[in-house]
């Protein structure tokens, strides 16, 4: 069902300073800083030849990705994004094998204008999924 790595998100205290992190020391291809309010994030893109790094920083009062950033104050891998072909069917799926999916269950609009979800990190070896329909 899941096909490719789309991306691996990571928290960053310093969004400026991790983008520069990537551009400069790494030599990666980086987009520019993206505010996502419904996500209560703001995210930058670090393009691979293979795959993306998501740069995850918190936005406004409620960020989800808030109580990680206080956890880790450096920062860490927050979740990893595969794609699916029809995210619906994927998602009655995983429902129908006991898996829960974070939220009401129904795919919101992600980082890329595509419908994304994410999985109870419990139900999947402690790793937070996200499920993109690409
Ligand atoms: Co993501």
């Amino acid at each position: 069902m899941i096909g490719r790595l789309n991306h691996v998100a990571i928290v960053v205290p310093d969004l400026s300073a991790a983008t520069a992190l990537y551009r400069d020391m790494l030599g990666a291809t980086v987009s520019i800083e993206s505010a996502l309010p419904e996500h209560g994030v703001t995210t930058v893109f670090v393009e691979l030849p293979n795959s993306k790094i998501e740069l995850l920083h918190p936005l406004g009062e409620n960020s989800p990705i808030q109580g990680y950033l206080d956890k880790n104050p450096s920062g860490g891998v927050h979740h990893l994004c595969y794609e699916v072909a029809d995210i619906i069917a994927a998602r009655d799926k995983l429902v129908s094998g006991g898996a829960r999916i974070l939220g009401d269950g129904e795919p919101r609009t992600g980082a890329h204008g595509k419908p994304v979800l994410f999985l109870h990190p419990k139900d999947f070896c402690g790793t937070l999924i996200e499920l993109e329909e690409a």
